[in-house]
């Protein structure tokens, strides 16, 4: 393993092995970024531990301290990831029992959507939090999670951070906590708007005489060559837009009746909701 790699001697503890703790690890061992034997999990349930054991060969545990302490830094040159990723709702019965099990080399890390670094810093007294904002498509490796770190957190670690989110996809550092916010409803919620768009638009296909699946495929492989398009060109999508509308076209037709359907405006009203939704969640 090259020596660039700030996990190569890191230990890492999954608390909580379900959908987003299976996606960092299986994007971990894919990437090459630890083995197994650099990964504990906790599951409460014996199924569950022996599926993470037999698919992935890391060491499960059933006590989430357990797991924690395994991965306890033992030499100088080591260092030790814990990451929670339980529902929110399990969030605060999960710090009790984790509560005087971490040392202060061990960097915390939440995926745990709505969890503020302060909750989780008082209830494990302890200073090197980072929180994270995953989104869906990480479980195949193609998602962007915003992150940002307490004032603790090492340069170092920072690093071990990057990495370890990129095995989901893209990481973008974000300045605070309300940014994690503004990330819940633009990144984490995105994939909902996307769907729905994507939802209207093969449900139009079907409607002008298509079969489902020609329009699936027609629509799917639309939106992904777009993106791809985008980000390649790097070009306002205003000007690609432009690029297509042709005077008296059907592109013209179609942006004529998106606008007059308020779409732009539905668009923002709603991430401007889910904003204000996480803001709210944040506070409970
Ligand atoms: N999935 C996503 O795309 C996504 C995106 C952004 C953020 N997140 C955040 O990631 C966190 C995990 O989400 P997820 O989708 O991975 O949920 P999940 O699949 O339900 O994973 C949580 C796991 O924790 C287990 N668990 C329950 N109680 C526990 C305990 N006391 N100690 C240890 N483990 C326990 C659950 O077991 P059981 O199955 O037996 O209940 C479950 O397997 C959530 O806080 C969510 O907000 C997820």
């Amino acid at each position: 393993m090259a020596d660039t790699n700030p996990l190569s001697n890191c230990r890492l503890a999954f608390i909580g092995c379900g959908v987003m703790a299976e996606a960092i690890i299986a994007g971990l061992l894919r990437k090459k970024l630890v083995g197994p034997e650099q990964i504990a999990g906790s599951h409460p349930r014996q199924a569950r531990r022996e599926e993470m054991h037999v698919k992935y060969g890391v060491e499960m545990f059933e006590i989430n301290r357990d797991a924690v302490t395994e991965v306890s830094p033992e030499t100088p040159d080591q260092s030790s990831i814990i990451v929670l990723a339980v529902k929110p709702q399990r969030l605060l019965g999960v710090l009790q029992q984790l509560k005087g099990s971490l040392v202060k080399e061990q960097l915390v890390v939440s995926v745990v959507a709505g969890a503020k670094i302060e909750t989780i810093a008082e209830e494990l007294v302890h200073v090197s939090i980072v929180r994270t904002m995953p989104n869906t498509p990480a479980q195949i490796g193609e998602g962007v999670t915003a992150w940002t770190a307490s004032a603790g957190v090492s340069e170092e670690q920072e690093s071990q951070v990057c990495a370890m989110l990129e095995a989901l996809g893209e990481a973008v550092r974000v300045e605070n906590e309300r940014q994690i916010d503004m990330a819940t409803a633009l990144s984490a919620t995105g994939p909902t708007y996307i769907f729905l768009v994507m939802e209207a638009l093969i449900d139009a296909g079907v409607h002008m005489g298509f079969s489902r699946h020609v329009a699936q495929e027609l629509v799917h492989q639309t939106m992904l060559g777009s993106v791809l398009f985008a980000r390649e060109s790097h070009k306002h999508p205003a000007e690609l837009r432009n690029m297509v509308t042709s005077p008296g076209g059907t592109s013209a037709e179609a942006i004529y009746q998106m606008e007059k359907g308020s779409l732009r405006t539905v668009l923002s009203k709603a991430v401007w909701s889910a904003y204000q939704r996480a803001e709210a969640l944040g506070r409970k």
